[in-house]
């Protein structure tokens, strides 16, 4: 994998947002996945910079959630389907038909899930998948021990990932305890994979992920088996890492068409 290390995470939403306005250009209708959370705000907020200043034209970009909790009502501000059409599909111009992701208020969950993996097959696959990294080692909601073959399917929530998101409701016994996510097989089948981890608390997590052994319990170590992944980290985040000035070398001769 590609290690990025940049000075923070502005100049992280940057970096992405124009490897993501590149991959519109060259193709327009281009399936883009997305994560929620709060490490990747700043590339959604450098990508409607673009829009906004007639640098990109996103109108037939195509979205995909990556996550989505399950047993909230429809329209909680706190689902995934609200916040990505509230920070990524409206700021982009986008409109709701041009949106895919699991319906995590459906009857039969388990058949939501499955149609979902088969959805986005269909849809061509996803060319490029944003990931943040759980300070668990999560990506998606594929907690530690999930199969690195998964599929979409339904997970439980580690009490340490209730706790990381319990800023986003009023209590801690708000965070729902069931989420359907994509598998990290599925994952694994986007054609770019960026993953963006910013400050001190993903640090261990980005260690063992990029440094350590494939593993199950680090999820995201899956990335390891990709043939184009693309980490970037600021400096907090990289602060863990043996291999930091290698990757900083690295990054700083390759050539600036290049991009990532
Ligand atoms: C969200 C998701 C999660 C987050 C991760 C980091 O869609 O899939 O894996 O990316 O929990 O969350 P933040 O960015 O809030 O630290």
């Amino acid at each position: 994998m590609e290690v990025v290390i940049v000075p923070d995470a502005t100049a992280g939403g940057e970096l992405i947002a124009e490897a993501m306005a590149a991959l519109m250009r060259r193709k327009p209708d281009a399936l883009l996945g997305v994560a929620t959370g709060s490490t990747p705000l700043p590339i959604y907020q450098a990508l409607a910079a673009k829009v906004r200043a007639g640098e990109l034209d996103a109108s037939r970009a195509r979205i995909c959630q990556l996550d989505e909790y399950v047993g909230l009502p429809a329209g909680h501000p706190e689902s995934y389907r609200s916040v990505v059409l509230r920070e990524v599909v409206e700021p982009l111009g986008l409109g709701e038909g041009s949106f895919m992701g699991p319906d995590g208020t459906a009857p039969d969950v388990h058949a939501a899930c499955e149609a979902y993996d088969t959805a986005l097959s269909a849809a061509g696959g996803v060319d490029l998948q944003l990931l943040g990294i759980g300070t668990d080692g999560h990506i998606g909601f594929n907690e530690p021990c999930s199969s690195l073959a998964s599929r979409t399917r339904i997970k439980t929530l580690t009490r340490q990932t209730r706790e990381d998101n319990a800023r986003f409701f009023d209590s801690l016994d708000e965070v729902p305890h069931h989420v359907m996510t994509q598998g990290i097989g599925t994952i694994l089948e986007a054609r770019h994979l960026v993953l963006l981890a910013t400050g001190e608390g993903k640090a261990d997590a980005v260690a063992h992920a990029v440094e350590g052994p494939v593993a199950a319990l680090v999820p995201a170590s899956a990335l390891q088996l990709h043939p184009h992944a693309t980490v970037v980290v600021d400096e907090a985040a990289a602060s863990k890492l043996k291999l930091a000035d290698y990757f900083r070398a690295t990054y700083a001769a390759k050539p600036e068409w290049q991009g990532i």
